[in-house]
């Protein structure tokens, strides 16, 4: 089955999927943090670091776009395409208070009208450059219900994929996914359909495919993913158990090219402590370890917290 790396701002970065794609790999496609174009810069340089194919070797990569300007995804569609992208990514689904205050992400679900001018103009241009654009949306901004207009909306576009993340924007990434409007989606969008919510074990998978009656094929997973590196090659069955070998090379390699582009100590672990709190269920019997971890105000604090007990150094 296909496994999709959802995009995660602030921990999916280039030097997390180089990482995660030379120690793990079997992941089909990375979805990039979002870039958000503004009037004469597509692109910031910043944003450019992360996408330059340079950057992301043997990663199919797809840059993530967050705007509700067509003329703004447009162009940096266009800076995208020229550096050899085949398919980028529209975000209708974040839910952070400045986004959606701006009427993007989550937030531009609430405006059906200029959405759908929105999608006319980026899939005029995308059907005239040959680009393929995906959708990673919500249910909708208030309520799940909008998603019927939602659904009837995309169905008038050649949406290459929708990603179905089934909460609304209230429900930031807590409590338990709507199934029931993925079930919707399931049996009236027309094109192809990625889940995306909540998947931490095969087990999670296993039952989402119960409830759904059908095979969810392929699925985007973020969380689940940093928390289990395993977990893509345990749902494809060639995994039965956590392989704590990968994961000390995943963690030391992150961990090292950060030290190369980051300083102070206090940048670096800032980035290390936020994925120990995804990693820190892989050691549960560890909890003054991980306490250790997190309090850590210096690299050496902080690697003997790790080498001590955890990654036998
Ligand atoms: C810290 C964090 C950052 C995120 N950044 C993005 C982003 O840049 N673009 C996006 O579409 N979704 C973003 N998301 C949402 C995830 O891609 C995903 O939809 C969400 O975590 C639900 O999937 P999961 O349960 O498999 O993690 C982010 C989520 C988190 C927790």
């Amino acid at each position: 089955m296909k496994v999709y790396f959802a995009p995660l701002e602030g921990i999916t970065g280039y030097i997390f999927r180089n990482a995660f794609n030379d120690i793990y790999g079997h992941i089909d496609k990375y979805f990039a943090p979002f870039i958000s174009p503004a009037e004469k810069c597509p692109v910031t340089p910043r944003e450019m670091k992360d996408l330059t194919p340079d950057n992301n070797r043997g990663i199919n990569l797809v840059p993530q776009i967050l705007t509700s300007r067509s003329e703004y995804f447009i162009e940096a569609a266009k800076v995208l395409d020229s550096i050899g992208y085949k398919e980028v990514n529209l975000n209708l689904g974040c839910p952070s208070g400045t986004v959606c205050a701006k009427g993007k992400g989550a937030g531009f679900l609430t405006e059906k009208d200029e959405l759908k001018q929105f999608l006319d103009d980026i899939y005029s241009y995308s059907e005239s450059d040959g680009i393929k654009i995906s959708v990673k949306t919500r249910l909708g901004y208030h309520e799940p219900e909008e998603f019927y207009d939602l659904v009837e909306i995309f169905n008038c576009f050649p949406v290459s994929e929708l990603i179905v993340h089934p909460r609304i924007r209230g429900d930031f990434y807590k409590g338990e996914p709507r199934r029931e409007y993925f079930a919707y989606a399931l049996e009236h969008v027309r094109c192809p359909l990625v889940y995306n919510g909540n998947i931490s074990t095969k087990k999670d998978h296993d039952e989402l495919c119960g409830y759904f009656g059908t095979d969810l094929d392929p699925v985007m997973i973020g969380r689940g993913l940093i928390a289990d590196p395993s977990l893509a090659d345990k749902l494809n069955g060639t995994c039965r158990e956590t392989d704590m070998v990968k994961f000390r090379a995943l963690h030391d390699t992150v961990y090292h090219e950060y030290k190369k582009v980051m300083s102070p100590d206090v940048n670096v672990l800032y980035k290390m402590k936020e994925l120990w709190t995804y990693w820190s269920i892989l050691f549960e019997d560890n909890s003054r370890d991980i306490k250790r971890i997190l309090k850590a105000k210096k690299c050496t604090d902080y690697e003997d917290a790790v080498y001590g007990k955890l990654l036998i150094g």
